[in-house]
């Protein structure tokens, strides 16, 4: 199973509360990360794109760094993992887009890939006066077909003259090409999401469910399939999960607990509020969910939490489940999560055996 890297691109990560660690997204917390996780044989870090914060007290994702200049930089200071950055496709024309691909194909020698949203949180893009109003919603996946099928002419020929209700293409040409096959992933929840990642994605991103209930998330690779189905498509899924380990169960127990009790209820309120803006598109939409808040804590991330050994297990349980082919991570505390997950945790997991990192080496040499 392959394991990612979600970057902490935002402030504080991924946990909305006032007893997490408080920090601000930078380069080089970036690159200590990433570079952590290369040293131990994490296969690709990602970061999301986000242009409008949550505020409340923790001021919570009102500092982010942007994806395509932050993961050229770390592309330059690894060799070995992949990168991902995350086109904001609403306001990021694809020949754009596809030109800075293409160049930071050439920074990493191939390492480069993309993730592409539809966008979902309208002040994003209505404080700049780019919001193209509330039927959006309902055609964001039509939008995102034309826009990945240009990406994919100028990535393959160099060249494109798509035409299409959203685009008109030109002659428009993109040179060079990227030197490697270039990966496109999207994270689509909806029925017209996983339609969409069928047709055109090479891996589906999905939100984990719950807390330490591994493989709840399963029934969307039911969906999924259903849709590769029609199209004939190998398209895996990469679950999405937040680790929170300690050497007992009890003492990460009791981080998951101090986090909760220091929500920083503000800024929930103002992302619950904006999952239950989109009237337009199918009830299947993930980002409705995000109204009725299991926990809000962590944006209903699933979350794994127990001791190194407990979380290691779920983890194989997840490889387990058919159909999906790798796993997202985000730690509480991303520089010690991944030296735990390093150190304390991947060399637990079957579905890790084969890992080539320090620790791995040394686990497999004695168990031969
Ligand atoms: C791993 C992952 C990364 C995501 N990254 C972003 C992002 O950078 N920007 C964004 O607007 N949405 C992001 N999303 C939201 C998805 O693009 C998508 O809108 C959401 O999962 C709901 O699916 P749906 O659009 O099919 O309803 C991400 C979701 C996941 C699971």
């Amino acid at each position: 199973m392959k394991v990612g890297i979600f970057c902490p691109i935002g402030n504080n990560g991924w946990l909305i509360s006032k007893n997490a660690p408080q920090y601000k997204p930078t380069f080089e917390l970036n690159k200590e990360i990433v570079q952590r996780a290369e040293h131990y044989g994490f296969d690709f870090a990602l970061s999301m794109i986000k242009l409008r914060g949550f505020g409340g007290e923790t001021e919570f994702w009102d500092y982010n760094l942007e994806t395509f200049t932050l993961m050229a930089g770390l592309a330059a200071v690894t060799s070995k993992i992949k990168i991902y950055a995350t086109a904001a496709t609403l306001v990021m024309p694809p020949a754009i887009v596809a030109r800075m691909a293409s160049t930071i194909d050439s920074i990493s020698n191939g390492r480069f890939g993309l993730n592409v949203v539809t966008g979902w949180q309208k002040p994003e893009y209505s404080q700049m006066g780019m919001w193209p109003g509330e039927e959006y919603f309902g055609k964001r996946y039509q939008y995102l077909s034309e826009y990945v099928q240009i990406l994919r002419q100028l990535f393959e020929t160099g060249q494109s003259d798509f035409k299409g209700e959203f685009f008109n293409m030109d002659d428009c040409q993109v040179k060079p090409m990227p030197q490697a096959d270039m990966k496109i992933i999207c994270a689509g929840q909806s029925d017209d999401g996983l339609a969409f990642s069928a047709k055109y994605a090479d891996y589906n991103f999905v939100f984990g469910k719950g807390l330490n209930t591994p493989t709840a998330y399963a029934p969307i690779n039911d969906r999924l399939k259903a849709q590769t189905d029609k199209t004939g498509r190998d398209v895996s899924t990469y679950v999405l999960f937040m680790v929170i380990a300690d050497e007992t169960d009890e003492k990460a127990q009791a981080k998951w607990q101090s986090y909760n009790e220091g929500a920083d209820m503000e800024a929930i309120a103002w992302l619950q509020d904006q999952g239950s803006k989109d009237k337009t598109s199918g009830s299947d939409t993930n980002i409705r969910h995000m109204a009725s808040s299991v926990s809000p804590v962590n944006i209903n991330m699933g979350t794994l939490m127990g001791s190194y050994e407990k979380v290691a297990s779920m983890l194989d349980a997840i490889a387990e489940i058919k159909g999906t082919d790798g796993i997202l991570l985000t730690f509480d505390d991303f520089i010690q999560g991944v030296e735990d997950f390093g150190t304390r945790i991947q060399p637990l997991m079957k579905s890790r055996i084969d890992v080539d990192s320090p620790i791995a080496s040394q686990v497999s040499k004695s168990v031969a």
